[in-house]
């Protein structure tokens, strides 16, 4: 980075050229690649107030940028090809943006150890649990960019509940049934974040975004997850479904034991 710049928007600037060569002409198309090209800008803000919150050290913070701002680099070209965000119809998309971010140069103005750690970070982004043996460094990065991203995307669902009345889970092919599965229960009586491969019902989906609690690996994360009332708007999502209110209280008393009631 050259000095003086914010690097957010430098790094942006990067992404947004990236961006540019999967665009299509197509209005409806391109409006994906904005999409995204938002919510990779967003993930960065929100990963520079988790790593101010936890005082991360100066040193690693252009990784962490970097790690947060480029997590989804493979989602541009994954729409163009695919027409979708859907993993299992195309690409790990977490593997394929490590290996663009490989090829790309974009990181060369990083430390070789630092480019290593935010290509280890993007690539484990959207993995179900992090490995052992992984680098201080790679595991603070793909800490940071696990809780950034599933802030961010929780602030997606409830922007399109304001504007639609409830969520889109359109796309995820889920039955209708209100139901809540038995394996995703349990995952969250024990605390634990569900498997997405556990995901039947529509009633499943939000379960398991109450599981990201557990997931968060900051208690500064925990706390945004808090402020922004995100628990109430899930609590809204599983209005009137018999039992859903357990998984619920146990998310907020989580909370509570974390970082406080008050927001
Ligand atoms: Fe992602």
């Amino acid at each position: 980075m050259q000095e003086g710049e914010n690097p957010l928007e430098s790094l942006y600037a990067i992404l947004k050229l990236a961006a540019e060569p999967w665009r299509s002409g197509n209005p409806e198309i391109d409006a994906f690649i904005d999409l995204k090209l938002e919510h990779s800008a967003r993930v960065a803000e929100i990963g520079g107030q988790i790593a101010a919150g936890e005082h991360f050290p100066a040193d690693i913070m252009d990784a962490a940028n970097c790690a947060c701002m480029f997590h989804d680099i493979s989602r541009f070209m994954q729409y163009r090809h695919h027409r979708s965000f859907d993993d299992r119809l195309s690409f790990d998309h977490g593997d394929m943006s490590a290996e663009i971010l490989k090829d790309a140069g974009i990181l060369d103005f990083l430390a070789p150890d630092d480019r290593r750690d935010v290509i280890t970070a993007v690539r484990l982004h959207n993995k179900r649990t992090l490995p052992s043996e992984l680098t201080k460094h790679a595991r603070l990065l793909a800490k940071l960019t696990r809780d950034a991203d599933k802030l961010d995307i929780m602030a997606i669902f409830t922007a399109q509940a304001v504007e639609n009345g409830s969520a889109d889970t359109i796309g995820f092919s889920l039955g209708s049934e209100r139901l809540m599965s038995p394996n995703i229960l349990e995952s969250l009586a024990a605390r634990r974040c569900p498997s997405y491969g556990d995901i039947v019902n529509a009633c499943d989906f939000w379960l398991v975004r109450i599981g990201w609690v557990y997931d968060l690996s900051f208690d500064t994360s925990v706390s945004i997850f808090r402020e922004r009332k995100y628990l109430d708007f899930l609590e809204q999502e599983l209005d009137g479904i018999p039992g859903a209110d357990k998984p619920l209280r146990d998310a907020k008393n989580y909370i509570v034991s974390h970082v406080g009631a008050n927001v």
